[in-house]
């Protein structure tokens, strides 16, 4: 995690609304050179700001297109990114070199992300590769990585014939991974349970052709980091051990609970249950649907009036979900009473919103000139690598989204 210097104390004490009017003070004076884009798990006072709101995927796309179609006599010179670190790399890979990407919180990483780091991803390159080929394999693997995942990371995956994956479109790239070759395993970063879910979309019986490559057991000297050469020469799909820590928080037991609850229900009602795929596949299979955030605001946004759901994902997005269904009839809750908050996103407020605009606004320069702080800047080697991977996965998409205007919930 990177280290975020403290603000200034007036920061702190301004009131919200203080912030709000301030903030929309400094959009307006930065005009069409400044684009605020919004991943869904900011709160409330920060989608309020942004130009565009966004999964994963729809923010790359958004970021890589806002920024090179702007007319050339008003350019995009900053996109404020109010998301996680792999999120402003993502777009600062895709954007034009004039644009400037800026997190307004070093901190807000993202911990699945860390949990795949680069030299231990080598080391379990070579050290699958050399047990494989020790079995007589001679097949392919094709390495997937989650976009949740440092720019690094994605370099590697994308010097070695593989793409990245969102969780919009993970099951398109594992089919095109399967078949670049007549034998292929896909080595999947970071997230097991994405990889393990995509797996089991694609007909593959994940508990006889999976195996899990946890980078500790490596450390510790587990050599295939915890699979054994049988399991690994039995997989289609080699999972990194990574999580994410926000969406482990939902138990099979929650899915139970609601379908007690509805047997129970005097209207005999039928909860559905819609999770994100970064859930376990316990938890997958017991629900419903499972989709991104996107895919999870556009399945609740067309649902029948009266209709109940529980949603499994972030308690930023459920709330603003909830709150805008309610005006429809419809009735969302969360999965789970525990608090899947997502921290790292949490760091992003307005306090370092406003910090971060007051800079490009000149106020901390003597001669009022504009001045980048929190700069996100992928090292040109690196860049070159990872964006045959980001590449290969945006060839897999659809055209990038229509520009809308944040679609704030409220
Ligand atoms: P989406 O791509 O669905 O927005 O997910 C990103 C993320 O970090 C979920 O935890
Ligand atoms: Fe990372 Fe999980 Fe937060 Fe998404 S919700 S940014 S995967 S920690």
């Amino acid at each position: 995690m990177l280290w975020q210097p403290s603000l200034p104390e007036n920061y702190h004490k301004m009131t919200g609304q203080e912030l709000a009017e301030a903030i929309a003070a400094r959009k307006r004076e930065l005009g069409s050179a400044l684009v605020i884009l919004g991943h869904h798990y900011q709160a409330d006072d920060i989608i309020a700001h942004a130009d565009h709101t966004g999964d994963s995927l729809k923010l790359s796309q958004i970021a890589a297109r806002v920024a090179g179609s702007a007319p050339k006599d008003r350019p995009v010179r900053w996109v404020v990114f109010c998301g996680v670190h792999f999120m402003a790399e993502t777009a600062d890979m895709l954007t034009p070199d004039a644009v400037d990407v800026i997190l307004p919180d070093l901190s807000a990483g993202c911990s699945m992300a860390d949990m795949a780091q680069y030299e231990e991803t080598v080391e379990a390159w070579k050290s699958i590769h050399e047990s494989l080929t020790a079995q007589g394999w001679n097949g392919k693997v094709v390495p997937i990585t989650y976009v949740n995942s440092t720019a690094a990371i994605k370099a590697f995956v994308g010097a070695n014939g593989g793409a990245c994956c969102t969780s919009s479109n993970a099951d398109k790239v594992f089919a095109w991974a399967m078949k670049q070759a007549p034998d292929v395993k896909v080595l999947f970063l970071p997230d097991q349970h994405l990889g393990r879910n995509t797996a089991a979309r694609f007909g593959i019986d994940v508990g006889a052709h999976t195996c899990v490559y946890d980078p500790r057991r490596a450390r510790s000297g587990d050599e295939l980091g915890g699979a054994t050469p049988e399991q690994l020469l039995a997989s289609r799909a080699i999972l990194w051990a990574g999580h994410c820590s926000v969406h482990k928080l939902f138990r099979p037991e929650h899915c139970d609970q609601i379908r007690m609850e509805d047997r129970d229900h005097p209207e005999h009602r039928r909860t559905k249950i819609l999770v994100h795929p970064e859930c376990c596949k316990e938890v997958v299979d017991k629900s419903d649907l499972a989709g991104s955030t996107e895919f999870i605001i556009e399945t609740i946004r067309k649902s029948e009036i009266g209709s109940y759901w529980a949603v499994g994902t972030e308690v930023h997005l459920v709330n603003r979900l909830a709150r805008e269904a309610r005006g429809r009839g419809v009735h969302v809750r969360i999965l789970s009473d525990c608090q899947c908050l997502c921290t790292t996103m949490s760091r992003i407020d307005p306090p370092h919103l406003l910090w971060t605009l007051d800079h490009l606004a000149g106020r901390f320069s003597k001669d009022g000139k504009p001045k980048v702080v929190n700069k996100i800047g992928v090292h040109p080697e690196v860049r070159r690598d990872a964006l045959k991977a980001l590449d290969r996965m945006l060839g897999l998409t659809n055209p990038t989204p229509k520009f809308e205007a944040a679609t704030a919930l409220d």
